[in-house]
């Protein structure tokens, strides 16, 4: 037994029921526990890393934080898996991150070895929990989880975060809230992923009846939304707080069966896992929605389809 507890915030018994732990208390786990406490997204949180010593001490950290935010009792523990019991969203960020120049499809020896070993440990100790896989090459993750977990309900963070970048670039040519552009990033959270500009809206009204969509915008738009993660690594070695707050909305939409439609990565009609728009909310993904393409986009969806069918071949698993 590896537990460690730091300080708790309020009585234990006003806090149930809404626990999450996270695998992988590096950059991506620590930011997206941070998150959670600072929008109070769970009532209890535990961080669980091999590196038992970094886990304390990420969870200290972000326990300090509670106080002047929102009373999450935050916990940590080393490679004892018992301490997800009783988590309603287990969230695996564990695992090698891409270094710079590297694309994330190159992880995918590295981080099956290193789920095989974790997922089943997991599911045993935590087996009503939904898995939310953040790992990279995560569609390739999510889809390896489902096979090791069978009767976990799993889902990736997809293009959550791509979506959030394409959202985010668009507001600021518009001059409107990010919240209030509605843009979504499908396919592959990868190289292949498909920026549906087709369907890109503000507040209902199409994009381009409120911006001049030209050539030049969509692909100032179009690198930015791509090139946004090597850019960050080339400059601090990893993205991590844009990850952070997408899982720590996930979660609550799971949580708290908040029923949002966000572009999570599951099972799809089109062959291999992949993000599409899908209704989250309690135990994980309640629905795929269908999204309208044009002749373009869904051909380059099919693409990127492919290249995760070719990708996934790698592990038996998925073959
Ligand atoms: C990201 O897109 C590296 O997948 C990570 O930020």
């Amino acid at each position: 037994m590896n537990e460690t507890s730091v300080p708790v915030h309020a009585p234990a018994d006003t806090l149930e029921g809404m626990k999450v732990a996270i695998v992988g208390a590096g950059l991506v786990g620590g930011a997206a526990g941070y998150a959670m406490v600072l929008r109070g997204s769970c009532t209890e949180l535990v961080l669980v890393d091999i590196d038992a010593e970094r886990a304390h001490a990420e969870a200290a950290d972000i326990s300090h934080a509670a106080p002047v935010s929102h009373p999450v009792r935050v916990s940590s523990s080393g490679d004892d898996f018992g301490a997800v019991a009783g988590a309603a969203v287990v969230v695996v960020t564990a695992g090698a991150n891409q270094k710079p120049g590297e694309d994330r499809l190159s992880l995918v020896g590295r981080n099956a070895d290193i789920f095989r070993q974790i997922i089943p440990q997991i599911a045993s100790a935590a087996p009503q929990a939904a898995l939310l896989v953040a790992s990279n090459p995560v569609d390739i993750m999510t889809a390896l989880t489902a096979k090791l977990a069978p009767q976990a309900s799993v889902l990736g963070s997809g293009t959550v975060l791509d979506s959030a970048r394409f959202r985010s670039l668009l507001s600021i040519r518009a001059g409107v809230a990010p919240q209030n552009m509605h843009a979504l990033v499908l396919g592959e959270h990868g190289e292949s992923e498909v920026l549906a500009w087709s369907s890109a809206s503000v507040g209902g009204i199409p994009l381009s009846q409120v911006l001049k969509v030209d050539q030049t915008l969509r692909s100032e738009v179009e690198q930015g939304t791509r090139q946004a993660a090597a850019q960050i690594i080339a400059g601090k070695g990893a993205t991590n707080y844009g990850v952070g707050a997408a899982l720590a909305l996930i979660t609550e939409a799971i949580l708290k069966d908040r029923r949002a439609v966000l572009t999570v990565s599951g099972p799809s009609s089109y062959g291999p896992y992949l993000s599409l728009p899908r209704v989250v909310g309690a135990g994980g993904i309640l629905r795929t929605l269908t999204p309208d393409l044009d002749p373009q986009e869904l051909e380059a969806l099919r693409h990127g389809a492919e290249v995760l069918t070719k990708a996934a071949q790698s592990l038996p698993e998925l073959r």
